[in-house]
C-alpha cells in the first residue's frame, strides 16, 4: 500500500514538470557580443579662408587713389564720375563723404570734433558722424564694406539729413569698390603727419546764451612734418608744386593761406589733396602717394621761414 502511494506521488510530479515545460519557464538572454572596431575617419574638409575672405577680382582690379578722390567729390572726372554734380537740394555736403567721416576718417572724435552742422547752427551741412571709418574694415568682408558704403535704402541723397545716404543710384559698381579700396589701404595714420590734442568739452548748443551759443572742444596740432626729412621735402615741393604754389608757396590764395599756413593749420587735409588730388585745380590724383614723401614734403611746408604765411 505504501509502495502505491509513492508511485503515485511520483507520478504526479512528473506529470506537473511536464505541464511548467510546455507553457513557459523561458531560459535567460543571451550576453550579447563584443562591439565591433570603429570604421576609419572620412576625409579632411577644405580649408576655409581667412577672414575677411576670399580677395573678390572686383577689389583687385580697384583703384584705391581714385577712391580717395570720390570720398572727396565722387561725381567728378577725376574722381571716375559724371562730371555732374547731382541736382539736388541740399548743398554737396550733405553728399560727401568727407563732410560727415572727416578726412581722417575719425567722425566727430579728431579733426572735425569742432566742426558746426545742423544740429550746432550751421544748417547748410549735417553733423559730423560718430562711426570711425578707419576701425570698420577689420569687422567687414569685402562685400560687407561695399554694402556699408552703397547703404541701398538708406535716406534719399537729396534729403537734408546727417545719415549716410543711398548711394545705389549714385556711385558706379567701380567707384565702390575703389572707394573700398582706399578705406582698407589708403588711410595715413595722422601720428605719421602731426599731432592733434582736442580738448574742452564735446560739442553743444548753450541755449542759456542769448543768442544761442555754440561750446566747442579746440584742437591743437603740432609736430607738423617732424617725421620727414625736410631736404627730400624741398627737392619734391620743387618739381612737383612750385609751378603752380610757386618757389615760396604763396602763389594761390587758399581759402586765405598760403599752401605753408594750410600745411601748418590744416595737416588733417593738406596730404589728402595731394595724395588724392582736388579736382578742378589740375591736381590729380596721385601726386604724391608715398607716406614717407608725405612726410617728407610737410617737413619742408611746416618751415614758415621758407614757406610764409600770405602776405
Ligand atoms: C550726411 C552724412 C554722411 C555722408 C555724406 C556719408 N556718410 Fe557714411 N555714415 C554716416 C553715418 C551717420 C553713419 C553711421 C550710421 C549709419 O550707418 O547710418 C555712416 C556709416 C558709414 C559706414 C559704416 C561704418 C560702420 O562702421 O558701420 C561706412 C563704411 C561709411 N559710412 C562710408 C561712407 C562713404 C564712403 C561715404 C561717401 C560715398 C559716406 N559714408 C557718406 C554719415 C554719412
Ligand atoms: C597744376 C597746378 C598745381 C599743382 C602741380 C599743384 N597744385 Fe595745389 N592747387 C592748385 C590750385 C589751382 C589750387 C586751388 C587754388 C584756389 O583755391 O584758388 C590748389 C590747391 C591746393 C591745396 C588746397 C586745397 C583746398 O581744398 O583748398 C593744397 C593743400 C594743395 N594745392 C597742395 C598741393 C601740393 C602739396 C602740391 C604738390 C605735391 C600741389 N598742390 C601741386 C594747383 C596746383
Amino acid at each position: 500500500m505504501k509502495m502505491k502511494l509513492m508511485r503515485l506521488a511520483g507520478l504526479l510530479y512528473l506529470a506537473c514538470f511536464a505541464v511548467v515545460m510546455t507553457t513557459g519557464c523561458s531560459g535567460a538572454d543571451g550576453i550579447n557580443g563584443t562591439d565591433g572596431t570603429d570604421g576609419t575617419d572620412g576625409a579632411d574638409g577644405t580649408n576655409g579662408t581667412d577672414f575677411p575672405g576670399p580677395v573678390p577680382a572686383e577689389y583687385t582690379a580697384a583703384d584705391g587713389i581714385l577712391g580717395g578722390a570720390a570720398y572727396s567729390k565722387w561725381w567728378t572726372t577725376d574722381a571716375g564720375g559724371s562730371g555732374t554734380q547731382p541736382t539736388t537740394t541740399a548743398e554737396a555736403d550733405f553728399y560727401r563723404c568727407k563732410a560727415c567721416h572727416a578726412w581722417d576718417g575719425k567722425g566727430n572724435a579728431a579733426s572735425y570734433a569742432n566742426r558746426t552742422g545742423q544740429s550746432t547752427l550751421t544748417a547748410s551741412r549735417p553733423d559730423v558722424a560718430w562711426v570711425n571709418l578707419r576701425s570698420t574694415p577689420a569687422n567687414q568682408t569685402y562685400q560687407g564694406l561695399f554694402d556699408l558704403v552703397v547703404h541701398a535704402g538708406a535716406r534719399d541723397i537729396d534729403a537734408r539729413d546727417n545719415t549716410h545716404p543711398d548711394y545705389s543710384l549714385e556711385l558706379t559698381t567701380d567707384q565702390v569698390w575703389n572707394i573700398v579700396k582706399f578705406t582698407r589701404e589708403e588711410w595715413v595714420a595722422p601720428s605719421l603727419l602731426y599731432d592733434i590734442e582736442v580738448t574742452g568739452p564735446a560739442m553743444y548748443v548753450d541755449r542759456s546764451a542769448t543768442p544761442d551759443t555754440v561750446v566747442a572742444p579746440t584742437i591743437t596740432y603740432s609736430n607738423v612734418g617732424a617725421l620727414g626729412d625736410e631736404a627730400n621735402g624741398q627737392t619734391l615741393y620743387t618739381s612737383l608744386c612750385a609751378t603752380c604754389h610757386g618757389a615760396d608757396g604763396t602763389a594761390h590764395d587758399l581759402g586765405g593761406r598760403s599752401l605753408g599756413q594750410f600745411v601748418r593749420e590744416k595737416p588733417n587735409e593738406a596730404w589728402f589733396k595731394a595724395k588724392f588730388g582736388e579736382a578742378g585745380t589740375g591736381m590729380t590724383p596721385g601726386l604724391v602717394t608715398a607716406t614717407s614723401d608725405l612726410q617728407d614734403l610737410y617737413a619742408a611746408l611746416a618751415n614758415a621761414a621758407n614757406f610764409p604765411d600770405l602776405p
